[in-house]
């Protein structure tokens, strides 16, 4: 009954969705409900992004402006008050899983979230964890929580895992064309949940269970850090030997089939690839299992930095310059192309390991004018314009992140000294290094 009446109110769209988190994943997602008509109630415990929000503000570069009015002119209200969670049918669970300091699971974003929704939890409420984290998780601590109110999950109240799939700065796909697997506790919370979704997504794919849901989004993360680790490795031996690993990757990546190009780079970099795959290790020792691809990886993309600061050091050595002193120029700080999101980016460990060696450190990014502020870093330093002049007083120039808003031709003519770490230059030039 409670749950018969839960689909109707989805599937007429009269279902208020209710978001918590309203980050990279959480935002798209509230823009997305909006576009096809829902009423979004969206809630943050940062009080400036719900001003910012509801002054009609974006805070990520790759969402506009116009979109969020738009979502506000259909209804979207951001608030930091969680006792309207009752007003919401829905509670879509967008919030921060990282690691703590010994890189262990930090669920402490997810607890305090489903502990400051429960007081305001009642019949008929659908709870989707979206955020990142290991098998057991929905069922071992969300579900006594919900039922702590005196609610019956499956019966009265449902609750499913549902995990985001996002490449930002990757144009081709949207939130309503990436498929959405999603598990629920039990086969009538499963109903719900692929009904939410399916409201909005083109595809969703059924699981079994939550676990199952929670072990897709690892799977397919740690995929991508081994397969990373792998590349990063290889073109250590690669440029020990004398052979261009990018000459390589594009070469292999002719095979029609059984091969996948994966690119090596400074190190990984974002708030899933370096972070994901420890929530797995961390409960395989719960089962006795050692998850040794895993630390492997993490093991090789962890030394990248340091590969590519022996890289500059022997560039400079060359030259007959040392680090010490030297002015060496980071270009993109971002993790990745065409972004502006700095989250577990390479590039801020470079600067720190060559200032601390003691390198004059300038950087450039078109997608961050200013050095944000960072929980565990910090530079006083904004972007510095790439021209010939700026170019040409740097004893060295660093690619750190090959955005495409570089003049990589300017670069190349204009600096004394270019340190490669993206394989973006691929004639061999005097002045140019490949790290
Ligand atoms: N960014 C991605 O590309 C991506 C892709 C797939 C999955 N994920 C996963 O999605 C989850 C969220 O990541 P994100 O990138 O959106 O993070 P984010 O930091 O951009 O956003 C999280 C938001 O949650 C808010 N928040 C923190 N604690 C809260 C609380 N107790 N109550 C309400 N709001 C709270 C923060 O203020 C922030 O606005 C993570 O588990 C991440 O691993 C991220």
């Amino acid at each position: 009954m409670i749950q018969q009446q839960l689909l109707q109110r989805i599937e007429q769209k009269s279902a208020v969705i209710g978001i918590v988190g309203l980050g990279y994943v959480g935002l798209p997602l509230m823009l997305r409900f909006a576009e096809v008509g829902y009423k979004v109630l969206g809630f943050d415990i940062d009080a400036d992004k719900v001003t910012a929000l509801t002054e009609g503000r974006s805070y990520i570069e790759h969402i506009r402006a116009e979109s969020i009015r738009q979502a506000r002119d259909r209804g979207f209200e951001a608030t930091t008050d969680f006792s309207r969670a009752g007003e919401a049918d829905t509670l879509i669970l967008c919030v921060p899983t990282p690691l703590n300091k010994y890189r262990e699971p930090d669920l402490s974003f997810v607890l305090d979230t489903m502990d400051s929704l429960v007081p305001y939890l009642r019949e008929g409420h659908l709870v989707s964890l979206e955020s990142t984290t290991y098998p057991g998780t929905t069922d071992e601590e969300l579900l006594p929580r919900i039922e702590s109110r005196g609610l019956k999950v499956g019966e009265n109240a449902f609750l499913v895992f549902s995990p985001e799939r996002e490449d930002p700065g990757n144009p081709d796909f949207t939130t309503r064309t990436i498929p959405k697997v999603c598990g629920g506790y039990s086969p009538a919370c499963q109903e719900v949940g692929v009904a939410l979704y399916s409201a909005v997504i083109d595809k969703v794919v059924p699981v079994s269970s939550t676990r199952a849901a929670e072990m897709t989004k690892l799977l397919e993360n740690i995929h991508r850090a081994v397969n990373i680790g792998l590349v990063n490795e290889m073109k250590i031996v690669a440029d020990r030997m004398g052979i261009d690993i990018h000459e390589v990757i594009r070469a292999a990546a002719t095979k029609p089939f059984g091969f996948v190009p994966y690119y090596p780079g400074p190190g990984l970099g974002g708030h899933c690839i370096p972070i994901d795959p420890f929530y797995l290790t961390w409960k395989a020792r719960e089962y006795g299992v050692n998850t040794r691809f895993i630390e492997l990886a993490g093991e090789v993309n962890s030394s990248m930095p340091d590969y590519v600061v022996s890289k500059v050091a022997a560039a400079l050595n060359d030259r007959r310059k040392a680090i010490n002193g030297s002015r060496i120029l980071v270009l993109g700080i971002a993790y990745k192309k065409n972004v502006d999101d700095m989250r577990e980016s390479p590039s801020v460990m470079l600067m720190e390991k060559l200032r601390d060696l003691g390198a004059e450190i300038a950087y450039s990014d078109p997608h961050v004018p200013v050095f944000p502020k960072m929980r565990e870093h910090h530079f006083d330093l904004s972007s510095v314009p790439v021209t010939a002049e700026t170019l040409a007083g740097y004893d060295c120039v660093l690619l750190a992140t090959d955005h495409d808003r570089f003049d990589y031709a300017l670069i190349k003519a204009h600096a004394q000294l270019i340190v490669d770490s993206r394989g973006k230059y691929l004639e061999p030039a005097g002045h140019i290094v490949k790290a």
